[in-house]
This record gives structure tokens, C-alpha cells and sequence, in this order.
């Protein structure tokens, strides 16, 4: 766990692996960089035999992650746009195949790829202030991070349509209540029911753990491949657009949107 990231941090706590992401000053927006790192850290965590359970969460007390970072949408082709959907896709799938249970520590705004990355966690926490959703339709696009797939599968067709599709976003209790996260926290509490949880995980035996993730992931995983490709597809068609590029033009250069649009 020596590695020096720019992106990210990494901290092991006893036999539980953290990772923080760690762009406080954008909401922790993941970049390529951050996807990068974040696939680093886990192949260190999968090799590490001293680490049996992992933690993702945001740095600072306002965002899990907002998504995507904006500013290198903004710059995608139709080809530059596959290759991101397949890296990000290939990260957050990572973290659903790695051996080691992985907890989401959800501490504020979990938007758009990161509420991707929150979904390819095998258990969600929430702080009581975290808000959840898809903004990507604002943009002109579609989540391209594996969010229509697996948001369907854990929360339905029918909500998936209405995060998805109609941009609603939900606050932690109505995630909860939808299936979207597993348990809800307050805001102080949520780093000690993180630990606390690993603690329980990393008292099963690691080949359960292992293979009791890789059977029930295997409910999904070939329907999950074949829909991935879709998602991607589709993703980098938006990218041909003149609409897609006006809509996150403006989404730049008139600022983020504020609270009230959430
Ligand atoms: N990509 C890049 N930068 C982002 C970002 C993203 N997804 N989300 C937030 N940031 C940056 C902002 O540009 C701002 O940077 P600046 O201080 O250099 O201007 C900083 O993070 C703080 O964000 P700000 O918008 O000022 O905070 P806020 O509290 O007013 O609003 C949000 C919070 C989450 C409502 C707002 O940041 C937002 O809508 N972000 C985009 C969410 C999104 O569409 N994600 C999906 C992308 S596909």
C-alpha cells in the first residue's frame, strides 16, 4: 500500500482496506486519473493477504462523488467516449469481482458515476444527508459506468426508469426504502458502521466470502456482459451529438447546478 496517489488515498485499518476518494474541492468527480488509481488500489487490496474487506467513501463531508468529472466530457468523441464507458466500467467491475467483500461508505452526494461505483459495491451505508441520483439525462447522455444495468438489477426496472430516465434524485431514507442502500446513518456515525461492518465480514472465512460473492454474482454476470456493451454503445453514440455537446457546454459555462435542481 506504499503507492503515492494523486486521486485517491489509501489507508489500512487492521485487516480493512480504505479508500478515500480524494478530490474534495470537486465533489471527489472521477476522472480518468481517479479510475486509474482506483483500479490500482484494488489489484493491491486483491493481492494483499492481510486485507479481507474493503471501504470506499469520500473525502470531506459534502460528496461521496458527484460523477463523472464534466470537464473531460466535455472533450469526447464517439471513440474517446467508448474508451472511458469500458475503463469505467472495467474499474467498477473490479471492484463487483474482487474477492474481498467491499463496503460503499456514502457520505454525501453520490451523483452519476459515483453512485455507479456505490452500485458495483457489494453494501451501500448512507449518512443521513447523502443524496443519490443520475443527472446524466441533464446532459444529454446516459450513465456509461455499468448505472443502467446495475441499478436495475438492485432496484428494478421501474425505479431505474424513474432515477434514470425522469432524473429524480432520492435522499438517503427514500433510498433505503427503494433498496438503493442498505442502511442509513447519521452523518458522525457512518466511518464507526463502515468498521463495524468490516469487523463482521472479516470474521467469515475469506474463501466463503469469496465464493459466496462469486455465486450470487453469478445470478447476473452474463446478462450484466451483454448489457455493459449496450450501455457503452449507446453511450459513445450520444457523443456524435451536436445536442450532447451544447447541453454540457452550457452545463459548464453557466456553473454547476445548485441544490435547488437536486
Ligand atoms: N465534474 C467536475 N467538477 C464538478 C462536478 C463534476 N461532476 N461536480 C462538482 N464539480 C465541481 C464544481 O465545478 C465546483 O468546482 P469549482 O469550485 O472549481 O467551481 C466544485 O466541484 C463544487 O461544486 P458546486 O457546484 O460549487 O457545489 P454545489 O454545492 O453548489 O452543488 C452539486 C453541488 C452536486 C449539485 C453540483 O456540483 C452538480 O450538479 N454537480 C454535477 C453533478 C453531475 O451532473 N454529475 C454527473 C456527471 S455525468
Amino acid at each position: 500500500m506504499s503507492r503515492q496517489y494523486t486521486t485517491i488515498k489509501v489507508r489500512k485499518e487492521q485487516t480493512t482496506a480504505w479508500i478515500t476518494l480524494d478530490r474534495p474541492d470537486k465533489l471527489n468527480a472521477i476522472n480518468s486519473t481517479m479510475l486509474q488509481e482506483l483500479s490500482e488500489a484494488l489489484d493491491t487490496t486483491e493481492k494483499d493477504a492481510n486485507v479481507r474487506c474493503a471501504i470506499i467513501t469520500g473525502e470531506g463531508e459534502k460528496a461521496f462523488s458527484a460523477g463523472a468529472d464534466i470537464t473531460e466530457l466535455h472533450k469526447l468523441t464517439q471513440e474517446t467516449a467508448t474508451e472511458l464507458s469500458t475503463k469505467g466500467q472495467q474499474a467498477f467491475t473490479k471492484i463487483e469481482t474482487l474477492p474481498k467483500p467491499v463496503i460503499a461508505a456514502i457520505n454525501g452526494y453520490a451523483l452519476g458515476g459515483g453512485l455507479e461505483l456505490a452500485l458495483a459495491c457489494d453494501f451501500r451505508l448512507a449518512s443521513d444527508h447523502a443524496k443519490l441520483g443520475f443527472p446524466e439525462m441533464k446532459l444529454g447522455i446516459i450513465p456509461g459506468w455499468g448505472g443502467t444495468q446495475r441499478l436495475a438489477w438492485t432496484v428494478g426496472v421501474a425505479e431505474a426508469k424513474r432515477l434514470i430516465i425522469l432524473g429524480d434524485n432520492v435522499k438517503a431514507e427514500e433510498a433505503l426504502k427503494m433498496g438503493l442502500v442498505d442502511k442509513v446513518v447519521p452523518q458522525k456515525e457512518l466511518e464507526a458502521e463502515a468498521e463495524a461492518l468490516a469487523q463482521r465480514l472479516c470474521e467469515f472465512s475469506p474463501a466463503a466470502l469469496k465464493y459466496a460473492k462469486r455465486a450470487i454474482n453469478s445470478v447476473t454476470q452474463s446478462l450484466l456482459e451483454s448489457g455493459l456493451k449496450k450501455e457503452t454503445e449507446f453511450f459513445a453514440q450520444l457523443f456524435s451529438a451536436k445536442e450532447t455537446k451544447e447541453k454540457i457546454s452550457s452545463f459548464l459555462s453557466q456553473g454547476n447546478k445548485k441544490e435547488g435542481d437536486l
